[in-house]
Order: structure tokens, then C-alpha cells, then sequence
């Protein structure tokens, strides 16, 4: 059974009290979501986000990155031990932004998965094209690619626990919503991929998002393609009547 998520990414905004206010004002608004609903907070928000959520069915609590390295002599960084030991269940792991500025490659990007998953820790693993690549018309196979080279040496039971979400980068943060048919069509071409790999049964299963400038106002078109099984949202989750209505849009 495909699961329906709506997945907040905060980035790096709010502060631990903010947070913990916005965290409140969703659950006091949001009454039975129709799919889970995830916040993926800041590293130091997690702990006592935990404490809010793990009252709460159906809401659950991601991290934004983890090292992809189980331990050791990385100043600055954190382990998937260390989210696990904090209540978090998900693991956002490829986020065009980590790509970017922080040079995460494909390589990384499969070790970060692997400990992830062998922390029971289920990984978002984003992926997405930047404007050049959609406009050449390259999108679908940069995509797979990306795929491929950071997933496709799980077995079938590690890839069950995968999230996917696409996000294409022209449309993060822009205001810029890929169209519903541009959305369904890559979510569509993902699940083709997905089951000449697994199969139809694990494709069908699989739970894709979309994520880039998703709103209160395109969430339920957007939603409502048949490939769509929800959203990662950045800036629309910083505001609790703007994510609840996302949520209701499931
Ligand atoms: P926006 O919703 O702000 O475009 O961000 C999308 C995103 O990057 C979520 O991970």
C-alpha cells in the first residue's frame, strides 16, 4: 500500500521556541490528516519536537541531513545514531541544497542511505533537475541518473522504506510550481523506472512527493495526480494555517 505524506522541510529557520510554537499550532489545527505528516526540523529542534509528536498518531519527525559516516573525527557533524537516539524516524537525504552548497555526490548520497537504513532511520531521498537540464529536455533521464547511481544497489526490502521526492531546482524556493502535468509526468516516468528495477508491485507501493513551491492554493491539483502522493514543503510549512491546508489537501 502506498503511503500519502506531507513532509515540512524547515531548512534553517526558527528558532527552538518558534519551532516548538509552529509544531503546536499544526497539531492543534490539523485534525485527522489523511496521510502522515512529517517535520524536518533543524538538528537541535529534534529532541523536543519529539516529546510534542510522539502524542500525536500520524505526525512524525525527520531530520534534514546526516553524515555518512557512522562516527568519528567529522567536527560539526551528526550521526544517524545520534537522530535515531532523538525520535527521529526520517532522514532527508539529496536535498538539491545539500547537493549544491554543500558538494554532496551521488556517492555520498548512497552511503547516507545505506546507514540510514541500517539505523531503521527511512531516508526522503530527493532528487531533481536544474533549469538548463529541463529546458535541453533531459529531465527524465538526469533524474534516473540520479536514482540510479544513489539507490539501485538496495535490495527490494531496503527500497521498500524509500521516500522519494521530487523536486525539480527551478521550482524550490522560486514561486515557480512545475505544472500538474510536468509533475505527473516525472512521477510517472520514476515509477516506470522503479518497476523495470523492482517491479510493478514495489512501484506501485513506493511513495512519491513533490516538492518546489508547493502552496495551500496548488497543493489539492497537485495532489490530485495519480503519481502524487503528497509534497515536501519549504516555505509554506513555516506558516501552521498554510501547512495544515496542504495536509488537508491529501
Ligand atoms: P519551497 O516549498 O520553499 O519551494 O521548498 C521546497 C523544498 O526545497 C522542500 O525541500
Amino acid at each position: 500500500m502506498r503511503q500519502k505524506i506531507v513532509a515540512g522541510n524547515w531548512k534553517m529557520n526558527k528558532t527552538l521556541d518558534e519551532g516548538l510554537e509552529l509544531i503546536k499550532a499544526v497539531l492543534d489545527k490539523a485534525e485527522k490528516p489523511k496521510g502522515a505528516v512529517v517535520f524536518a526540523t533543524p538538528f537541535i529542534h529534534l529532541k523536543d519536537a519529539a516529546k510534542l509528536l510522539k502524542v500525536r498518531r500520524g505526525f512524525h519527525l525527520a531530520a534534514q541531513n546526516c553524515h555518512h559516516e557512522e562516527k568519528g573525527a567529522y567536527t560539526g557533524e551528526v550521526s544517524a545514531d545520534m537522530l535515531v537516539s532523538v525520535g527521529a524516524e526520517f532522514v532527508l537525504i539529496g536535498h538539491s541544497e545539500r547537493r549544491q552548497y554543500f558538494k554532496e555526490t551521488n556517492a555520498q548520497l548512497a552511503q547516507k542511505v545505506n546507514l540510514s537504513l541500517s539505523r531503521n532511520l527511512r531516508p526522503i531521498f530527493c532528487c531533481g533537475e536544474p533549469l538548463a537540464v529541463r529546458e535541453e529536455g533531459r529531465h527524465v533521464a538526469y533524474v534516473a541518473k540520479q536514482l540510479k547511481a544513489s539507490l539501485f544497489h538496495l535490495s527490494e526490502q531496503q527500497f521498500r522504506q524509500i521516500v522519494l521526492a521530487y523536486e525539480p531546482i527551478w521550482a524550490i524556493g522560486t514561486g515557480r510550481t512545475a505544472t500538474s502535468a510536468q509533475t505527473q509526468d516525472m512521477h510517472a516516468s520514476i515509477r516506470t523506472l522503479i518497476a523495470k528495477k523492482y517491479g510493478t508491485q514495489v512501484a506501485d507501493d513506493t511513495t512519491i512527493l513533490y516538492g518546489g513551491s508547493a502552496n495551500a492554493q496548488n497543493a489539492v491539483e497537485l495532489f490530485s495526480q495519480p503519481d502524487v502522493d503528497g509534497g515536501l514543503i519549504g516555505g509554506a510549512s513555516l506558516k501552521p494555517d498554510d501547512f495544515v491546508a496542504i495536509i488537508n489537501a491529501l
